[in-house]
């Protein structure tokens, strides 16, 4: 790692371990331009990729045609409306309502390192000398503006993260109608493109496709990530793989409305670019006033897909994740919302507790539907008071008796939400997000409730604190069941109406920091409608998000696959749920859903004194199963074998432990083929010189021997079946 500027060449070169990102500065007025960004280079001299000898000549020396150098150069920060037509990364409009913006170089600073990001959730560093850290300052003299890019990378992992802040240095208030966080520019190599796409329970399936001329792009504007776009892109080459070829991945650190896209242009340059959606985005700036931009992620490998994933899982892991839970294996949770819905009451909660813990589970979560008038989803969200007719006894009476069966409690809230049915919307009604005069639009019959504001994000904060202190609760879901409609702030002046998703974004952030200092043992699981709220913003406050609210061992197949494209296996909240299953009637058997939900966070969400008999009877033994993995499932290095997304008949992945002393490899074979035999599987990421013994049986092998020549994976009646292979060394 290592971050330098090269005086004579002009050149700054950002290094990991195996990666370089380069940027120039370019002739006497100092434009910044991307030079590079992929495999480690070794001697700065590279602004000549820049083209500054060909069509795209610096204004110094053309200076009758800048309009043809703006339009092509690979500016490190696109601005807008001087003579770059590709998508620019920023837009300023100023007190006269003029938008043209160029910037050039005015300094920069390299520091040991990594500052916070004021108010927002970023990666950060234990260590000062864990990381080094770039600020790039650029400014527009003639608009009073100042932008500084800000670059870091760490010690042990290939990423390079940015974002920038816009400083207002004149003596006029402007506005920000654009502020992106990272913008690149490279040559095309004929390269695909990966988006996420989905839906409810549906969430992260892989998509693609090649990269077509034009823009094309995923984004919400839905104040949160949502289903349906995640802000996620990958660029690799048409012949990488899983496990070869380069692949260029970017992600964005922030839970609100994004953009994120790629631009072919007219000289097949292709400009990837992320951050806050500028649709629906204007943020006053007064004279001395900065605005930070979240920051993105960017990740370059050359082992494919799969060398992609495992860094971003070991930057999560090792530089965004943080708290109590980080290094720690989580209980095994027992949920009750598949097991009762609305319908329980503390006897049938304590039921499903005593059974459970019987059978080796750690913690019951009491989800949905404890609170206020809460007998259904068309009210009483916002009152937060404990519902004592179904709770007969109180919270603390069924705390302290799941307590006394060796159980830990937690507990679901809503916090943003507010029913028009409900206490709190009767006191008040402005704190929901409405347009005044317009019949709001509902969702699951609720609105949201306006967390832009400081006063209504403290009284939910201390409703909630209320609760969780009044008994020993030990973690919380927090769920939001909507995405956001019908925009407009009681609390801000019309030119600044503009502000609130991004604000609502950071009321959110501002809350989960509250909850975590207040309650710093607390493990808290983000949640949105299933998993509308995957995000790498949310991980910082939460070590683990409910991935979907399709439980189906089959569907979260691709879902899982999907969301460990980017995220640690340690963050999906995986759960074992009864059959037919809830969201798609499919009957799969208990063993296999287990093994499924072992490559997250492990839990159940059942009524386990109704299954059959032999479901019941398996519990224990998946429970071991879970403790004894998951170490490894948790730290280690994920590798993807075979994709049910491509083969149609059968998933493989693997975790092989960083010290390659043992792996656990996932075999699910989906749809079984008529006279079929066992199916060989190439074992991936182990050591080649290695022993390895495949537990269970007597023979040994070479890391080699199974890595070349494959394990011959069972094949047995039926569809849905899994298997788990430990290896270990021998
Ligand atoms: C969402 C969550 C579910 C459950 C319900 C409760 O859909 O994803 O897990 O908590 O809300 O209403």
């Amino acid at each position: 790692m290592g971050i330098c500027f090269y005086e004579k060449e002009k050149v700054f070169q950002i290094d990991t371990k195996n990666t370089s990102y380069v940027i120039a500065l370019i002739d006497k007025e100092g434009f910044v331009g991307h030079a590079y960004y992929g495999k480690r280079l070794y001697e700065a001299d590279v602004a000549y990729l820049t083209r500054m000898q060909e069509g795209c000549r610096t204004p110094e020396t053309n200076e009758r045609d800048r309009l043809s150098f703006y339009d092509c150069f690979p500016m490190e920060y696109p601005t807008h409306g001087i003579g770059d037509f590709r998508e620019s990364a920023l837009r300023v409009e100023d007190a006269n309502g003029h938008w043209a913006n160029k910037l050039t170089y005015k300094g920069h600073e390299i520091f040991a390192g990594k500052k916070k990001l004021a108010g927002l959730p970023a990666t950060w560093c234990e260590k000062e000398e864990d990381a080094q850290t770039l600020e790039l300052t650029l400014e527009d003299k003639e608009a009073g503006l100042e932008v500084v890019l800000s670059y870091s990378v760490f010690a042990d992992v290939d990423a390079v993260v940015r974002s920038a802040r816009i400083v207002n240095v004149s003596e006029t208030t402007v506005y920000l109608t654009k502020a992106m966080s990272a913008s690149f520019d490279m040559d095309n190599r004929d390269y695909d493109k990966i988006l996420l796409y989905g839906s409810w329970a549906r969430e992260r399936h892989i998509d693609r496709t090649p990269v077509n001329y034009g823009i094309q792009m995923a984004r919400s504007n839905r104040g949160e990530g949502g289903h349906q776009e995640h802000a996620f892109t990958a660029l690799l080459e048409k012949n990488a793989d899983q496990n070869h070829g380069e692949v260029y991945g970017m992600d964005l650190i922030y839970s609100g409305n994004f953009r994120t896209l790629m631009e072919k242009n007219q000289f097949d340059n292709i400009r990837t670019m992320t951050g806050i959606n500028p649709e629906d985005f204007r943020w006053e700036l007064v004279p001395g006033a900065q605005f930070q931009t979240p920051e993105a992620v960017l990740v370059y490998s050359e082992e494919g897909l799969g060398g992609m994933s495992r860094c971003f899982h070991d930057l999560y892991r090792n530089h965004l994740i943080r708290g109590y839970y980080r290094d720690k294996k989580r209980p095994i949770l027992i949920n009750n919302w598949e097991a009762t819905y609305f319908n329980f009451s503390t006897e049938k909660l304590l039921s499903i507790a005593r059974d459970a813990s019987a059978l080796g589970i750690e913690m019951l979560v009491m989800d949905d539907g404890w609170f206020g008038n809460r007998y259904d989803d068309n009210r009483a969200l916002g009152d937060w008071e404990v519902n004592e007719e179904k709770l007969q006894g109180g919270l603390g009476y069924l705390v302290d008796e799941v307590n006394k069966l060796g159980m830990k409690f937690g507990i679901w809230f809503e916090p943003e939400m507010i029913s028009p049915e409900s206490e709190l919307y009767k006191e008040h009604p402005d704190w929901a997000i409405q347009v005044p005069g317009r019949v709001p639009g509902l969702a699951r019959n609720q609105m949201v409730l306006d967390i832009s504001r400081e006063e209504v994000a403290d009284y939910i904060f201390e409703k909630m604190a209320k609760v969780l202190h009044s008994a020993n609760i030990e973690y919380v879901k927090w769920d939001m069941n909507r995405p956001l409609s019908d925009i407009a702030s009681a609390a801000l002046p019309k030119e600044r109406q503009g502000e609130i998703f991004h604000r609502y974004v950071l009321g959110v952030y501002r809350m989960q920091e509250r909850l975590l200092t207040e309650f710093p043992n607390l493990l808290l699981e983000n949640c949105s409608g299933g998993g509308a709220r995957f995000d790498a913003g949310m991980l910082y406050y939460s070590p683990q998000i409910w991935t979907s609210d399709d439980t189906d061992a089959i569907e979260r197949l691709e879902i899982q696959e999907g969301t460990a494209l980017i995220y640690p296996l340690s963050a999906m909240g995986a759960h074992v749920s009864d059959c037919p299953n809830h969201t798609v009637g499919r009957t799969t058997p208990f063993a296999t859903r287990g093994v499924v939900a072992l490559a997250g966070t492990f839990g159940y969400e059942l009524d386990v004194t109704k299954i059959s008999e032999n479901d019941r009877n398996q519990i224990p033994e998946q429970c071991r199963t879970y403790h004894k993995y998951n170490d490894l499932v948790r730290t280690g290095d994920y590798y993807r074998m075979a994709s049910y997304r491509e083969t149609h008949t059968h998933d493989a992945y693997m975790v092989v432990a960083k010290d390659k002393t043992e792996a656990l490899v996932t075999y699910v074979m989906v749809k079984r083929r008529a006279n079929s035999r066992s199916r060989n599987i190439k074992l991936l990421g182990l050591d080649p010189d290695k022993t390895y013994r495949i537990e269970g049986q007597e023979r040994t092998y070479l890391g080699s021997t199974l890595m070349n020549a494959g394990i011959l994976a069972e094949d047995t009646w039926g569809d849905n079946q899994a298997w788990l292979y430990h290896i270990v060394e021998a």
